[in-house]
């Protein structure tokens, strides 16, 4: 699906503020995984997802997204790739206030253009897939807690249908109980429903729920491995409500 081939990013080439976020980063992603990039701060993630996401073009270097060159597409061309093909989960959740669940999931699809039968329609499934039910639809997104926030941006991400989703610090702004709910339905979507994820992250405990671990720093890829103990979201959820029950 992905494949990133010396990929380099730097910021204002060619003036005294010149600088090189990425530097020759290669590594692919099949379809179906569950990727996590983890590093610390300034290392570069939000470069690489800018760039996997179709929002920013590298440097130099070469960016397959299934078998299409996008690393030298226009903006207009990269728009139409967004819009078919992925998810974006951010960690400030970006949902309209003052406005409802169901509206605030069926927003792309107002702008894609999409018919307000099938709108709704769609919406409400990918609420549902976001593990939020009909009782929360109507509730405005200003009343809802951090944890069903973030699923009903994860609900906006998969409406289009996404077959990639990217999540950047999607449990940023969570408490540890409410990002594993969080984490709980990024895994389900993989395991369910095929969506490929990369998940970014500078915490160890959330990139242990990704089946892979790409560590990053400076720019650079520190390794890449398989993760040979992933933590299920699921399983640690409910461990949490069993010992907050004794
Ligand atoms: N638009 C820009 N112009 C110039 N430099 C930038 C720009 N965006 C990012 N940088 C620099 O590139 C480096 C990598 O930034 P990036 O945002 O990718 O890091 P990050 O790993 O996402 O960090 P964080 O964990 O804090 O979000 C940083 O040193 C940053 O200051
Ligand atoms: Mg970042």
């Amino acid at each position: 699906m992905i494949e990133f081939q010396n990929i380099s990013k730097i910021y204002n080439p060619g003036t005294p503020e010149a600088y090189t976020a990425l530097h020759n980063i290669s590594f692919a992603v099949k379809d179906e995984e569950f990727v996590a990039i983890m590093g610390p701060s300034g290392s570069g993630k939000s470069t690489l997802m800018h760039i996997l996401g179709c929002l920013d073009t590298p440097t130099s270097g070469t960016y397959t997204l299934d078998n299409k060159d996008v690393s030298t597409m226009t903006d207009n061309e990269l728009a139409e790739i967004r819009k078919d093909k992925i998810g974006f989960v951010f960690q400030s959740f970006n949902l309209l206030p003052r406005t409802t669940v169901l509206r605030n999931a069926m927003l792309p699809l107002v702008y894609a253009g999409i018919a307000p039968r099938e709108r709704e329609a769609r919406a409400i499934d990918a609420l549902h897939a976001s593990g939020l039910t009909e009782e929360h639809f109507s509730h405005l997104s200003n009343q809802l807690s951090g944890g069903e926030r973030q699923r009903v941006a994860i609900a906006r991400a998969l409406v289009n249908e996404p077959t990639l989703i990217l999540a950047d610090e999607p449990t940023g702004n969570l408490d540890s109980h409410t990002s594993l709910l969080v984490l709980e339905t990024l895994q389900r979507l993989n395991r369910e429903h095929g969506v490929t994820i990369v998940l970014i992250t500078h915490e160890s405990d959330i990139a242990g729920h990704a089946a892979r671990i790409i560590r990053v720093r400076d720019g650079i890829i520190l390794s890449d491995e398989k993760n040979e103990t992933v933590r299920d979201a699921a399983t640690e959820t409910r461990l949490y409500d069993d010992l907050k029950r004794l």
